[in-house]
């Protein structure tokens, strides 16, 4: 097989399995105990941020999205697999792991569960709530107090948390004003549930708005090098110290091959476009924390290699242009 591999996809190829064994150096002389410590701490490569100001995570996540079944409902196919794709991303130095009551729904928080609790020290778990899941491939909001009260409730239980980490309004409910829904969740982080609060898919003004009911700490939006809707927020989040937790960072199930920005990039480093993507985000802005979504154990070690990854100020220009 290796033989009609092209040039690029071997370079590819070396990139990761030299960045994942710690560096060529390393790799050559087969030291294991150093090698693994690399593997532990390469998540760590893309630096840090303290969410909130308190709660210290290396900026690269991982998001639990893709280990569902197909159309983000039920069971994935190959359950071990899900949970091997998680414990290898703690592994790797992945301390942030984004997820939702309705992803699955309740899958991706059963599966985080079972294959990692009791949870190593330092591993933030975000989920979100308030989206429902009438079936696959759909989503509809529901910001009713009471509603997201209970959400609250059911992903402390599946997470075997006695407190969230970072608890995300999926989708401010149009249906609702979201002083209500936000003085519910005010009321579960009163309680002791819920430490810090973040939103999803919100301008500046919805972010200040939703300041005033109680601390906003993050912002999840969907942002990536070809979809850069959202530059406000970001922006926001960089001026007010909020995290900017975008979603669809390597352009979700699509991709993002038909940027040809990205490919000579990726061509030039000998690496992968989601690599390059993951490099771009992670240069762009000190806020970032991006939460590549991955259902397979080959493309989050590639997506993780990817914190070492520099691309130079002419490239940041060509694809941020
Ligand atoms: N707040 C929101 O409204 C919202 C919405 C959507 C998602 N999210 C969060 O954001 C996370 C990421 O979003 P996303 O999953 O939509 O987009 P994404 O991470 O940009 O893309 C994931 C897709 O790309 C593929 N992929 C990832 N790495 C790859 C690689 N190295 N090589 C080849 N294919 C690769 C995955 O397929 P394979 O499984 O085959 O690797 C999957 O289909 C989710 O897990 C979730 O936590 C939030």
């Amino acid at each position: 097989m290796d033989a009609i591999l092209t040039t690029s996809e071997v370079t590819r190829r070396r990139f990761i399995r030299t960045t994942l064994a710690g560096g060529i150096g390393l790799a050559a002389v087969g030291v294991r105990s150093s090698a693994q410590a690399a593997q532990t701490s390469l998540a760590a490569e893309s630096g840090t941020f303290k969410i909130g100001g308190d709660l210290t995570v290396n900026r690269l996540g991982f998001g639990a999205m893709r280990i569902t079944g197909d159309g983000i409902w039920g069971w994935p196919a190959d359950r071990e697999n899900a949970l091997k794709v998680l414990r290898r991303a703690v592994a790797l130095g992945v301390n942030l792991i984004d997820t939702a009551d309705s992803y699955g729904p309740e899958v991706s928080e059963l599966l985080i569960a079972q294959a990692l609790h009791p949870y190593p020290p330092g591993l933030v778990i975000a989920t979100k709530g308030g989206l429902t899941r009438p079936g696959p491939g759909q989503w509809v909001p529901n910001g009713r107090p009471e509603y997201l009260k209970k959400c609250v409730d059911g992903s402390l239980k599946r997470l075997k948390l006695d407190r969230i980490d970072l608890y995300q309004l999926h989708r401010i409910d149009p249906h609702v004003p979201a002083e209500e829904s936000l003085g519910a969740l005010k009321e579960m982080q009163d309680a002791g549930k819920i430490r810090h609060l973040g939103l999803s898919e919100v301008s500046p003004e919805q972010i200040e708005r939703a300041g005033k009911i109680v601390p906003i700490v993050t912002a999840q939006n969907r942002y990536n090098a070809a979809d850069r809707e959202w530059d406000k927020t970001l922006k926001y989040c960089e001026t007010e110290k909020l995290a900017f937790m975008p979603w669809s960072p390597v352009g979700g199930k699509g991709g993002l091959h038909n940027d040809s920005a990205i490919e000579q990039i990726a061509k030039r480093h000998g690496v992968s476009v989601y690599q390059v993507a993951i490099a771009w985000l992670l240069q762009r802005s000190p806020v970032m924390l991006p939460i590549p979504g991955t259902s397979s154990i080959a493309h989050l070690e590639e997506n993780v290699a990817a914190a070492k990854l520099k691309v130079s100020a002419d490239e940041m220009a060509s694809l941020t242009a």
